[in-house]
């Protein structure tokens, strides 16, 4: 049985089909690449799943229970967790809740909120150990490179102890020489059987290197899955995707 499942999952936005009657299943404990050219309807398809978007129509399933209308909240609860291709808001919490903390932090008082958490012995430990499994000694996160801003926020989505995990974009903006290691810790997690990882990815070195199977999507609808090779082979893809990618490095060169 897959983990997860959509079945003619569809989200419109006025003309534009961001996610078209789509079919698509992640197994579990596989790492799964998300492909496709800008506007395929990727980030939509996560919304979708993670609650941040209803569909029109169409059903989610996770390990064979109906999620479609769930809360955000409660799908957290279940096991479902993503990170975000731009990290500004705290998803989880309400709008008014969002503007309070930027007022806590603006006044200094977040400290006071922290030292709840690091006086909670069980919270920091738990923390700690998070780090831990990323490597990672606790440094201040302001004057973190890029990488390892990245790996924060793929930790943090990892410390909401999920099944499923979605992780939009974890290498974007990132060097060459720092994807490495982001993609080695994602892999060691999902291979040690914690966690089924689903990451959208555009860079194509990272996807053919990293995951177990590749999902393309292209105009809002499944346009060809299957293994690196597989996607590889698959002159479809490569016209229209690679196609697009080449293109897109001529101009970035002229
Ligand atoms: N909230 C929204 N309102 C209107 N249109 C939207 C909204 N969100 C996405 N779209 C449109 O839906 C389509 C799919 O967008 P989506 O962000 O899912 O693509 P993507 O595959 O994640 O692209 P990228 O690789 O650039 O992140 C695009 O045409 C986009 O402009
Ligand atoms: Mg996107």
């Amino acid at each position: 049985m897959s983990l997860l499942e959509t079945k003619s999952l569809t989200k419109y936005f006025g003309d534009t089909h961001a996610v078209d009657h789509v079919d698509f299943s992640v197994a579990q404990g596989e790492l799964l690449a998300l492909i496709g050219s800008n506007g395929a309807g990727k980030t939509t398809l996560v919304n979708l799943i993670s609650g941040l978007l209803r569909p029109d129509s169409g059903t989610i399933l996770f390990q064979g229970a109906d999620v479609t209308v769930m809360s955000v909240h409660d799908r957290i609860r279940a096991g479902i967790a993503r990170s975000f291709q731009l990290v500004t808001v705290f998803d989880q919490l309400d709008m008014l809740d969002n503007v309070c903390l930027a007022i806590f932090a603006r006044d200094g008082k977040t400290r006071r909120l922290l030292s709840l958490a690091n006086s909670d012995h069980a919270v920091s430990e738990e923390a700690l150990g998070v780090l831990r499994e990323f490597g990672k000694a606790n440094l201040l996160a302001g004057g973190l490179a890029q990488g390892e801003r990245k790996l924060l926020d793929v930790a943090i989505a990892y410390a909401l102890r999920p099944k499923l995990l979605f992780l939009d974009e974890p290498t974007s903006g990132v060097s060459t020489r720092e994807k490495a290691p982001i993609m080695d810790i994602i892999t060691s997690i999902v291979r040690s059987g914690k966690i089924t990882a689903v990451i959208i990815e555009h860079d194509m070195d990272v996807v053919f290197r990293y995951s177990d199977r590749i999902v393309v999507m292209h105009e809002g609808a499944i346009l060809a899955e299957g293994t690196p090779d597989e996607i590889r082979r698959n002159e479809q893809v490569t016209t229209t995707l690679l196609g697009t990618r080449l293109e897109a490095h001529e101009h970035a060169r002229a």
